[in-house]
């Protein structure tokens, strides 16, 4: 079959540019001449010729046949346009090809895949402790009480004698004690780490007018031999709520709805009678956990020395106190039976919660 040829108008040089129209077999023989030389290059500059010589927007072989297509009969152009555009197709897909091959082989750099999805980055997380310190505080705040915090270094007066725990008062044995080496202060006595959160009772209703609901969670210390279930140091959540009838029914009602909430379900408790200095009566409260009773806080009716200690009238005032042992509550919550396990920061431990 004889080739058309055709005259285009002059090239702003002055030349005439002579062309002919390409038909579907010049594409395929474009297009085989291509593959042969692109399974023949030995190097990513080659391929990279390759492209320019075919594929270049400035007289790549195929290109010039793209855009020649605007002078064909329009059955032809759809035709020829459809074969031109494959092959186009197929010469970027055998470059790109022949370059991982050849890169595979070289060991050149693989391309990297932006768009696989990362290995995913491990976030750290709350301690066990403080989630259920969290926990507890805002069961507390929805029940009405605000969060109050104290000093965790004490005097003698606020720790005990406030709290009608006088000197050479047989309960002081109760709290064994880390004295501070510092001269002690006439009116205040000695500087120690506080044995509980109860000091913050007085302290608080010395600054504060009743009624009042209040809670401090805080540490505190014990010179005492650590085990499973004591350590040095612990956690305790004091409660205290103050009013003019304030009476053991409410203790059991915010107990109770403390206790449910925290462990998020119907929990079985009990409150028996005990004695505390500062409280009259004084109970404490035990919680069913699977068949057992464990103690699991210290309660009872304000008494009136602490009142007057604090400068509240006793005969008008009434109030429970309490004190929770966080570290029970978490034993409990995990059932976990070595506290100290909490203390040292085993990731592998951690990591559970
Ligand atoms: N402070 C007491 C203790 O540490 C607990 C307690 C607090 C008891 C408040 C009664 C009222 O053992």
């Amino acid at each position: 079959m004889p080739e058309a040829i055709k005259v285009r108008p002059p090239t702003p040089s002055g030349l005439y540019f002579l062309n002919k129209t390409m038909n579907k077999k010049d594409v395929k023989n474009i297009k085989e001449k291509a593959e042969k030389e692109i399974e023949k290059a030995d190097t990513l500059e080659e391929l990279d010729h390759i492209y320019k010589k075919y594929l270049a927007q400035n007289k790549g072989e195929l290109t010039e046949v793209l855009r020649s297509l605007g002078d064909l009969p329009e059955e032809k152009r759809a035709e020829l346009g459809k074969a031109a555009n494959q092959a186009k197709d197929f010469i970027v897909e055998e470059i790109d090809r022949r370059k991982e091959e050849l890169e595979k082989e070289k060991g050149f750099d693989v391309d990297i895949d932006v768009t696989a999805p990362g290995e995913e980055a491990r976030v750290g997380h709350l301690h066990p402790l403080t989630k259920i310190k969290r926990n507890a505080r805002s069961i507390f705040k929805q029940l009405g009480f605000s969060v109050i915090e104290g000093p965790e270094m004490e005097t003698e007066w606020y720790n005990f004698d406030a709290l009608n725990i006088p000197e050479n008062h047989p309960a002081r044995d109760m709290w064994d004690t880390f004295f501070i080496n510092q001269p002690a202060d006439e009116e205040q006595g000695r500087s120690l780490l506080r044995t509980h959160t109860s000091p913050m009772q007085v302290r608080h209703m010395e600054q504060n007018n009743p009624p009042l609901r209040i809670i401090v969670p805080g540490r505190c210390f014990r010179h005492e031999k650590p085990d499973a279930s004591h350590d040095i140091q612990f956690d305790q959540i004091e409660g205290l709520m103050v009013d003019e009838d304030v009476s053991v029914a409410h203790f059991k009602a915010v107990m109770e709805r403390f206790l449910d909430r925290f462990f998020k379900k119907d929990v079985e408790s009990r409150i028996r009678p005990s004695y505390f200095p500062f409280t009259e009566p004084s109970f404490e409260v035990d919680v069913k956990v699977s068949d057992e009773w464990v103690e699991t806080l210290g309660a009872g009716m304000v008494h009136p020395n602490v009142f007057s200690a604090a400068g509240y009238n006793p005969e008008r005032w009434r109030g429970f106190a309490f004190g929770i042992g966080v570290d029970r509550l978490v034993m409990m919550k995990h059932q976990i039976d070595d506290i100290r396990l909490f203390y040292e920061n085993d990731i592998r431990f951690l990591r559970q919660f």
